[in-house]
C-alpha cells in the first residue's frame, strides 16, 4: 500500500493581505515572499519554496490541503490505489504543477468536499535559507514530520473521514472523548498521523469554517514565550492559555488569526505511540479564554 508521507503544504483563502503580511512575519516569525501575482503570498518556514501559500479570497478558508508522496512510482502507484477504490482522482497537467512548485500533482475531494493535492517532488531551495520575519531563538520543526499539523471542522462522519484518509496511508483514530457538560454525549476529536509527528490531521466538530486550526512547531520552547508575548503586545485574541496537550505532549497555546481561524504555536511534541489510547482532557493548562471562545469548539 501506497502511503502519504507529510503536510506538504496548505493554500488558503485570506480577504486582508496587508494583514497577514503583519501577522505572518512580525507574530508568527514566518518569511513572506512576495508571488508574481500580487494577490498571492507565500510563507516560508524552512528550505521549501513555500509551506502555506496565501490567496486573496473572501473565503477566508482553506482552499487546498497538499499531501506528499514520496516519489514518482508512489504517485502512480497512489492513482491506482484510489480508482480501484472508487474514489475519483484527476491527474495534474504539467502546467498545474509547476503552478505549485512540484513535479507532480493529482487532485480529489475528501468526504468533507475539501479539495486534496496529492503531490511528490516539491520545490526546495537550498540556495535560499530561510530567514524568519522576526527574531526567533531557533527554527521551526519540519524535517520528516512535515510542516506542522492542522485540526479541520467537519462536515462528513468520523467513520467516513476515517475510511478515507487510512486509504492514503494515515494512521490513528478518536484520541480525545471530552465531557461537556451541556451536551449529553462527549465531543469526540479524531487524530491521524503518518510520519514522526503525532498528529498530521485532526478532525473536530462541524463548524462555519474548514480550518478549526494549523498547528506549527518550534524547536525552542522560548519561541512559544516569545509569540505568546507578541500576540499580548498587539492585542490578538488568545483562544487557548499554554498548556501540554495528553496525546501529543506539545505545550502550546492558541490565537485568532487574521482570517478568524486559529494558529497554534506549540513545542515539545512526541511521536505517535504506535498505539490506540483516549483522554478525557490535557495534561495541564490550555485553559479556553471563554469571551474570544464565540465560533469555535473546543480544539486539541
Ligand atoms: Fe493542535
Amino acid at each position: 500500500m501506497t502511503e502519504v508521507t507529510e503536510l506538504g503544504y496548505i493554500t488558503v483563502g485570506v480577504s486582508d493581505l496587508a494583514a497577514w503580511d503583519e501577522f505572518a512575519a512580525q507574530i508568527l516569525g514566518l518569511e513572506v515572499v512576495q508571488g508574481d501575482d500580487a494577490n498571492v503570498r507565500y510563507l516560508r518556514m524552512d528550505y521549501w519554496h513555500h509551506r502555506i501559500k496565501l490567496v486573496e479570497d473572501a473565503s477566508d478558508d482553506l482552499l487546498a490541503i497538499g499531501l506528499r508522496i514520496a516519489g514518482t512510482l508512489e504517485f502512480r502507484a497512489m492513482a491506482k490505489q484510489l480508482q480501484d477504490a472508487g474514489v475519483e482522482v484527476r491527474i495534474g497537467s504539467r502546467a498545474e504543477a509547476e503552478a505549485r512548485q512540484v513535479l507532480e500533482v493529482m487532485f480529489l475531494k475528501d468526504p468533507n468536499h475539501y479539495p486534496i493535492e496529492l503531490f511528490h517532488g516539491p520545490l526546495v531551495q537550498y540556495d535560499l535559507p530561510f530567514h524568519p520575519g522576526r527574531r526567533m531563538h531557533g527554527v521551526f520543526s519540519t524535517h520528516a514530520g512535515g510542516f506542522g499539523h492542522m485540526m479541520l471542522n467537519r462536515a462528513a462522519g468520523l467513520e467516513e473521514i476515517h475510511a478515507f484518509y487510512t486509504l492514503l496511508g494515515l494512521r490513528g483514530g478518536v484520541e480525545y472523548k471530552i465531557p461537556m457538560p451541556h451536551l449529553p454525549e462527549p465531543v469526540e476529536l479524531m487524530f491521524l498521523h503518518c510520519n514522526t509527528r503525532q498528529h498530521t490531521l485532526a478532525f473536530g466538530t462541524p463548524g462555519e469554517k474548514r480550518i478549526n486550526h494549523v498547528m506549527l512547531e518550534v524547536t525552542k520552547m522560548q519561541d512559544v514565550g516569545l509569540s505568546y508575548d507578541l500576540v499580548r503586545r498587539a492585542k490578538i485574541p488568545v483562544i487557548i492559555e499554554p498548556g501540554s496537550h495528553a496525546n501529543d505532549q506539545a505545550y502550546s497555546f492558541y490565537l485568532k488569526n487574521p482570517s478568524g481561524s486559529m494558529i497554534e504555536i506549540g513545542w515539545g511534541g512526541r511521536e505517535p505511540t504506535g498505539q490506540s489510547e483516549y483522554y478525557h482532557g490535557d495534561a495541564f493548562g490550555h485553559t479556553p479564554v471563554m469571551s474570544n471562545m464565540k465560533g469555535f469548539m473546543v480544539p486539541a
